[in-house]
């Protein structure tokens, strides 16, 4: 049985059982923040590990980096971000709100509205009566544009207020608000230290910053959140060819190595309206969140606009050398593909997709998270069946061998029934029980997640038994 999925259950159960809290919770919360508790930091880190080993470990011509978030400000105005990364805006005169222009249209007139001016806008926001969200009647502004990019500034001369010298602008940095362009600016280092050739490519996973306008849909849309980028570097006559490849790939890897349900995933291209100021084409894919359809990850063809930017901005020479064109070889831009996603987005979905609510023996709900075994943030829980200085000792010996190679929950507290039920909750796929019989047979009850059978293992196998089945 697998009840409707809502968002206040998925959030419910994150807060209950510690994978994510509201950021700055003491004093208020700020808007746009999350923090990650134990089992969802570990949960996270799956979702890194995973995508790292897929990508880079398994992938002959896939290299890492890792990237400074604060750039030079000539990246984002070669980038364009500057200029272009803005969202439109309008104020609701009456509740002094802000809202997305285009996310009122959308979700009241049903109209797509990329590609439209701000004019535009503001012609239909005066020619249709558009409510609040909460259904308010509003007297609104026009709409203008609203750069996401945080702005802060390096060294001690601040860019506003009283402190504010004539150097304030040349101080002015920006947190950067997609790992990419760190990719961009790294590729010729990278590629001659790493003696890579086309096509190859380079991936990274960091924080990016976006002064979204209206955050929220619990973790989709965050001011802070977490990117994994490939920037993947080939001939330019072989771009549409890795265009495909990587959508069929990254499609994969969601089902494959996440686990995640194939029937809740959809690959959708943009049409030529939404695309961005650099993309020759993008797909997106989209996962099915409570809310509907939404994106997980882009996977753009950037063809060579970025490289392109740099070379001219900052005017040394972003061309790579290709031995193999002609007899003498040729230099040329390479064209890029770019798989993006957001680790948080992933996690979002992976507890959707994971939430079971079922019935148990006794007629009460049990909610089980049926993660893949190998996302799992605990493997195993080690669960001395009480709280008996008798089975302490052999409880935390299997602790702590387990522990060298697996992440393991050790619980004393509650009956086993509460203890198992915590697990399930966590998504802990075996629960090891100590009891008065290991100290005589020296093995220990093995229960499984989803079908809860029961299996009694020697302890001297456990770590081979549970390897085995954490695939
Ligand atoms: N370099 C290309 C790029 O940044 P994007 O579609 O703007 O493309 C890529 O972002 C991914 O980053 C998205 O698919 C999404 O998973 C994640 N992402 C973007 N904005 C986000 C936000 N405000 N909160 C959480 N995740 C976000």
């Amino acid at each position: 049985m697998k009840k409707q999925i809502t968002m206040e259950k998925i959030a419910n159960l994150a807060k209950r059982r510690g994978f994510l809290f509201g950021g700055s919770d003491i004093y208020g919360g700020l808007q746009g923040t999350y923090d990650y508790g134990h089992y969802g930091a570990l949960l996270k880190q799956r979702v890194k590990d995973a995508w790292l080993r897929s990508n880079v470990q398994e992938m002959d011509n896939v290299v890492a980096l890792d990237a400074s978030i604060l750039m030079h400000p000539k990246v984002w105005e070669a980038s364009g971000h500057t200029a272009n990364f803005s969202d439109a805006l309008v104020d609701d005169k009456i509740s002094k709100k802000r809202y997305r222009a285009d996310h009122l249209i959308e979700e009241q007139l049903g109209m797509k509205v990329e590609g439209l001016s701000n004019e535009d806008l503001t012609k239909i926001f005066q020619e249709n009566e558009i409510k609040t969200p909460e259904g308010q009647k509003a007297d609104w502004t026009e709409v203008r544009s609203f750069n996401l990019m945080f702005k802060t500034h390096a060294g001690p001369v601040d860019t506003s207020g009283p402190d504010a010298g004539p150097d304030a602008d040349a101080a002015a940095i920006y947190l950067r608000p997609e790992t990419a362009q760190g990719i961009f600016v790294d590729y010729k280092e990278v590629q001659a230290t790493t003696r890579k050739k086309l096509p190859f490519g380079i991936a990274q996973i960091g924080k990016a910053f976006r002064n979204e306008i209206t955050p929220g849909k619990f973790i989709f849309r965050m001011r802070e959140f977490e990117q994994m980028e490939i920037e993947f570097f080939c001939k330019p006559a072989e771009s549409k060819k890795w265009h495909e490849w990587w959508q069929k790939e990254r499609m994969r890897w969601y089902t494959d190595v996440l686990g995640i349900d194939k029937k809740k995933l959809k690959l959708r291209p943009h049409t030529k309206d939404e695309l961005s100021h650099y993309s020759a084409g993008t797909s997106d894919i989209d996962y099915e969140f409570p809310f509907g359809f939404s994106e997980l990850e882009g996977i753009a063809n950037r063809t060579d606009y970025d490289l392109a930017q740099h070379q001219k901005v900052s005017g040394k020479d972003l061309t790579y050398f290709d031995q193999s064109d002609g007899p003498k070889g040729k230099s040329y831009l390479p064209h890029v593909i770019e798989p993006s996603c957001g680790v948080d987005r992933i996690v979002f979905a992976l507890l959707c997709d994971a939430y079971v609510e079922e019935p148990d023996e006794k007629g009460d709900v049990r909610t089980v998270l049926k993660l893949k075994p190998s996302i799992a943030p605990i493997s195993a829980a080690v669960l001395p069946l009480m709280n008996k200085p008798e089975l302490a000792k052999l409880s935390e010996k299997v602790r702590d061998d387990l522990a060298k190679d697996l992440m393991i929950d050790y619980d004393v507290t509650g009956s086993i029934g509460k203890r198992y039920r915590r697990q399930d909750e966590i998504g802990t796929p075996f629960c090891c029980t100590v009891d008065f019989d290991s100290l005589e047979d020296k093995a220990v009850t093995v229960r499984e997640r989803d079908s809860q059978k029961q299996e009694r293992v020697k302890i001297a196998d456990l770590a081979d038994y549970l390897s085995e089945r954490l695939t």
